[in-house]
């Protein structure tokens, strides 16, 4: 099979992640008998340095045309005191719309080797397997109006909370997919006690809901879902949001594996994928060959088994990140008892182990 993938690095650690899935793709499709079509492109902060938009139609173009898109993360220092719309994360929320992915697939699960890396207690993690599945291309992060006008006292700032029957449906129906292949459990998360969106929300996951008579099906408020991810995380299989609870309970998930580091997403929608770590840029540590690359490899793991139905081939990833798990060869932020592993030791490793 020839895979058709476009790479896009972005900012700070992304660079040096990315560099690393990279190595891993070309290691598992050579060992499978795949070929690999790569393409690259700028977005986030570099290319707003270099052409003065955080996305360029030339990227835009090549993601249209990959079959599958792998990013490493976005976001600079420098662009702190930016507006918004101006950002190198506008750049990303563009790229997820264009690309229509209206679903991000958040796996969060426990490794045995790095229990002791959570700040949580052993017996609450331990068996930890969930995806959380965001809605990506909806809510707040696009709703109109928006915006910040006025001055003095009255300066106001407005955004929009918005979502139709339709980007509804359709997200819960992938959960519930989802949810058939695994533990067959969704909880669908909402603020319905307070907000319209959220009301109209649990009113379409019902709807949808028979349509899948073998799944179970549970409402939990936000809020609440925030305090039982922490107090009994293993209760969840699918956990199923909004967009911005989305991307708030997800780094709280993060806890749970370990590290932020660990955390692959696979965004989807009818048709193609798009693929990133959950971590940030971390202009912090950036270039310094700190990063923990596992979060960029799994993100491959995932786009092998979403993207192209490669499951041996995602497997082959998986077992070999878990194999340097136990070996104990990580980067600082998993706190190994011994000296940290730099980025491209891990990235070495993963693809040894292959
Ligand atoms: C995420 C990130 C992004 C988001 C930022 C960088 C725009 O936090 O993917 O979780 O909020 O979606
Ligand atoms: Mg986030």
């Amino acid at each position: 099979m020839n895979l058709n993938i476009c790479i896009l690095p972005g900012d700070g650690i992304g660079v040096e992640v990315t560099r690393e899935a990279v190595r891993v793709l070309e290691t598992v499709t050579k060992k499978f008998g795949h070929t690999l079509t790569l393409t690259e492109g700028l977005m986030g902060g570099i290319a707003i340095h270099k052409t003065g938009t955080p996305l360029p139609q030339e990227t835009a173009d090549l993601a249209l045309k990959a079959d599958a898109t792998l990013m490493g993360a976005f976001g600079l220092p420098e662009f702190d005191n930016w507006p918004p719309e101006k950002r190198p994360e506008r750049g990303l929320l563009a790229l997820r719309k264009l690309l229509g992915v209206y679903g991000n697939l958040r796996p969060v699960r426990s490794y045995k080797s790095l229990l002791e890396s959570s700040p949580l207690k052993n017996h609450l993690i331990d068996g930890v397997d969930m995806i959380i599945l965001r809605e990506l291309t909806g809510g707040i992060y696009y709703g109109t109006p928006r915006g910040i006008e006025g001055s003095g006292d009255d300066e106001r700032g407005t955004n929009t909370m918005t979502y139709t029957r339709k980007e509804i449906a359709r997200v819960t129906r992938m959960a519930f997919k989802l949810a058939g292949q695994r533990r067959k459990k969704v909880a669908s998360v909402d603020k319905s006690n307070v907000l319209e969106t959220s009301q109209l929300w649990r009113k379409v996951v019902n709807e949808v809901a028979p349509e899948f008579p073998d799944c179970e099906l549970e409402h939990i408020l936000v809020d609440n879902c925030a305090m039982q991810l922490i107090l009994a995380p293993k209760r969840f299989d699918i956990v199923l949001l909004e967009n911005m609870f989305g991307d708030i309970l997800s780094d709280e998930g993060a806890v749970l594996a370990g590290s932020i580091g660990m955390l692959p997403s696979a965004s989807l929608g009818d048709e193609k994928g798009l693929y990133e770590p959950v971590h940030g840029s971390a202009p912090d540590i950036a270039g310094q060959n700190k990063a923990n690359p596992m979060a960029a490899i799994g993100s491959i793991a995932a786009m092998l088994e979403y993207s192209f139905n490669l499951k041996a081939e995602a497997q082959a990833v998986y077992a070999a990140v878990e194999k340097v798990l136990d070996s104990g060869k990580v980067t600082a932020d998993l706190r190994p008892k011994g000296t940290p592993a730099t980025t491209e030791e891990v990235g070495n490793a993963v693809c040894e182990a292959i």
